[in-house]
């Protein structure tokens, strides 16, 4: 089997559109694709990223943390993720801008999938099968099993114990430096498990202008993490 995996594309629009484009070019669009969740935040377009997303209706989406926090009414009024004002008006703004068509496609995605194939047992989720708010942990790792996971927006490909734990890095907001949008190609067959991560340019300052023009709150620190591909904090 093989299978297109991308993860973290975070209201980034045009990273989207390149990434599309990309699949298209290269032959690539006619294999499954997996999503691994953050589709909105900390980035100008969310209503138009989920509008675009929840019309592939052929695909496996799961849900994210940032995903969880802007349906969630309690999390939108306080959450102890953000420390700083600026971020808790940026969930909020993100919240505002979506449908409720977009908030009901994200309350419907499942935070765990699971699935078998080439005699590998495959787990999907956005961070670890307990929490989308850490990565898989090595030591959970069990023999035949490929993890798919996202989350840290650091691609990570590793062979543990008769395991495979693949992250695609993320699509709309790199952190390892490159700031090139990144995805993954997945090939399983009986005793392996080939991955090959994927980098795109894509219209980064189509991003950062939408970002200026809509005038979304924190928007300071995510222009200079989308440049430089590093956390950043206001
Ligand atoms: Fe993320």
């Amino acid at each position: 089997m093989t299978f297109v995996l991308a993860s973290d594309i975070h209201a980034n629009l045009p990273a989207l559109e390149a990434f599309y484009a990309y699949l298209e070019g290269h032959g690539l669009a006619g294999f499954p694709r997996i999503y691994l969740g953050d589709y909105v935040s900390l980035g100008p377009y969310p209503g138009e990223t989920v509008a675009r997303l929840s019309a592939d209706t052929s695909s496996v989406f799961l849900r994210g943390n940032h995903d969880r926090y802007v349906i969630d009414d309690a999390l939108l009024q306080a959450n102890p993720y953000f420390s700083e004002p600026g971020a808790m008006d940026h969930v909020r703004w993100t919240h505002d801008q979506l449908t409720p068509e977009n908030h009901a496609w994200l309350a419907s995605l499942k935070p765990v999938h699971r699935f078998q194939a080439d005699g590998w047992n495959v787990v999907v989720t956005h961070g670890n099968p307990d929490t989308d708010e850490m990565t898989l942990s090595v030591d959970r790792a069990e023999e035949g099993t490929v993890y798919l996971c996202g989350h840290t927006h650091v691609p990570r490909n590793e062979t543990l114990h008769g395991s495979r734990i693949l992250n695609p890095g993320s699509l709309g907001k790199p952190l390892d430096g490159d700031n090139r949008a990144s995805f993954g190609l997945v090939r399983l067959g009986p005793g392996f498990a080939e991955f090959e991560v994927i980098r795109i340019p894509y219209n980064i300052e189509q991003t950062i202008a939408a970002l200026e023009d809509r005038k979304v709150p924190w928007r300071a620190g995510i222009i200079e993490s989308l440049r430089t591909a590093a956390y950043s904090h206001e």
